[in-house]
């Protein structure tokens, strides 16, 4: 691991405490690479940098490593975002100094995007965009709130930093399970092979959370569903699933792909999403009265390309549904001719293969068996693999994420070109969502009937 400056924007927030120390500890542990990395973290707080390092070695500590304090007080740092940005530049010239550091810099963005323009042009004008080394931003999500903000967020960012040193993140991407869905395709002829519009019939993925916005609703209420799921995580499990096979496994020949599955779709239409919201929403003292977000959305896609033509993509997510799970199914398409009827109704059904990408991390793929017996009945059973059987627990995807933005590797992360493409699909819908019915559901159920009316036809399936 290159030896680097971890500046993280953010230092005090809750993303900063949950996600990116404890993945950057395990990354460091994971590697015995103790002195590879100092933090500087920045924030509006007057901390010292004492103070700074007792938040960070009890964020540690709430995440399962007690003896962290050691390393924290050694390398964890602390400047005030309020001194400015050549203060920053000063300050991490002195460090890089005092430690004999090469000079490489990650600069991660764990702010609200209200702040992203100022921090992007504060250090593009502060000359921080070029280092004795390596630099690299991170920008988390969301990532402009239509297309034409995220057109302008790229084209701020490209005035100062080029797009090989841009690794916008959508944590989703760092899911071991959707990572193996390359493997999963490209590696098993099987699947490969019957991943078309000969044999399937529908796909599916379904973002399913139990809880509900939880004192978030100064964001969500203006992100809603759409922005804070669909338009990111969902798109880019959807665009894995679609996409061609890549020419080499580099980040921009698998980008390309996917951005050419993206293309494929020549618009999503506003009658084929449903909205709603979870009974309660309004009652979270977070959300203002009356809101009309949704909390739950449904969509129809159709990928007018060679490979998919005619098969519907299902997405939804929801909060407060009925369990926490991520699930991608493939539906396969019913055998031409029913030869196991039972009392006049085919008892044969389709195949279909369930990728959990959580929180029971898997596969499974089923199919029809005879029970024994001298009649014949049929019966659905599974052929699975689950990763903690064979591997133990997998590890989180901001570990994962984080490795790569000091690797380099963007494979796992939101080219610009991606990011618009996105947009571009999902802006209308934004834009007209509020002319679209908010139908209530209750807590704990699938949501709300029209997101079954939606697939005509076919239906929802989860495992
Ligand atoms: C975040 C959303 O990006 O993803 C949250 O802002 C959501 O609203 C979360 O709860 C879900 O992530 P995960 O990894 O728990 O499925």
């Amino acid at each position: 691991m290159d030896r680097h400056l971890f500046v993280i924007f953010g230092a005090t927030g809750d993303l900063a405490r949950r996600k990116l120390i404890p993945a950057l500890y395990e990354l460091i542990a994971g590697a015995d690479a103790w002195d590879s990395c100092r933090v500087l973290g920045v924030a509006n707080s007057p901390l010292t940098d004492e103070a700074f390092q007792a938040r960070a070695t009890e964020a540690l500590a709430a995440a399962g490593h007690p003896d962290a304090a050691e390393w924290v007080a050694g390398h964890f740092h602390y400047q005030r975002a309020t001194e400015g940005f050549d203060a920053l530049g000063d300050r991490i010239r002195q460090l890089e100094a005092t430690h004999s550091m090469p000079g490489n810099r990650l600069f991660y963005l764990a702010l609200p995007p209200s702040v992203f323009d100022d921090v992007i042009a504060g250090l593009g004008n502060a000359g921080l965009a070029e280092a004795p080394g390596w630099v690299r931003l991170v920008v988390e999500k969301p990532f402009g709130s239509d297309l034409a903000s995220a057109r302008e967020l790229n084209g701020l960012i490209h005035r100062w930093f080029p797009e090989s040193s841009v690794h916008r993140i959508d944590h989703y991407l760092g899911k071991e399970t959707v990572r193996n869905l390359l493997v999963f395709r490209f590696a098993n002829m099987l699947f490969e092979s019957a991943w078309n519009r000969d044999r399937v019939k529908d796909v599916q993925v379904t973002v399913a959370e139990e809880l509900g916005v939880e004192g978030r609703g100064r964001y969500y209420d203006e992100a809603g569903a759409l922005r804070d799921m669909v338009q990111n995580h969902l798109t880019q499990v959807m665009s894995l699933v679609a996409m061609e096979p890549p020419a080499t496994f580099e980040a921009d020949a698998i980008r390309d792909e996917k951005v050419k599955a993206l293309r494929s779709i020549a618009r999503i239409d506003v009658d084929d999403v449903v909205r709603g919201q979870y009974d309660g929403y309004q009652d979270d003292p977070s959300v203002p009265a009356g809101s009309t977000t949704e909390t739950f959305i449904a969509a129809r896609i159709d990928i007018d390309n060679w490979r998919w033509k005619g098969v519907p993509f299902y997405l939804r997510t929801g909060k407060r549904l009925a369990k926490r799970t991520t699930q991608v199914i493939i539906e396969f398409r019913d055998p031409p001719v029913c030869l196991f009827d039972r009392e006049g109704s085919c008892q044969v059904h389709a195949n279909i293969l369930a990728l959990t990408l959580q929180p029971h991390e898997g596969f499974e793929l089923l199919f029809d068996v005879k029970e024994p017996g001298e009649r014949i009945q049929l019966r659905t059973l599974p052929l699975d693999f689950f990763y903690e059987e064979e591997f133990g627990p997998l590890p989180d995807a901001y570990t994962t994420l984080i490795r790569d933005v000091i690797e380099g590797d963007q494979t796992l992360f939101v080219r610009a070109d991606e990011v618009e493409e996105s947009w571009r699909l999902w802006t209308p819908i934004v834009d007209g969502r509020r002319d679209l019915p908010v139908y209530p559901y209750e807590p704990g159920t699938w949501g709300p009937a029209a997101a079954d009316h939606l697939l005509a036809g076919h239906r929802w399936v989860i495992r």
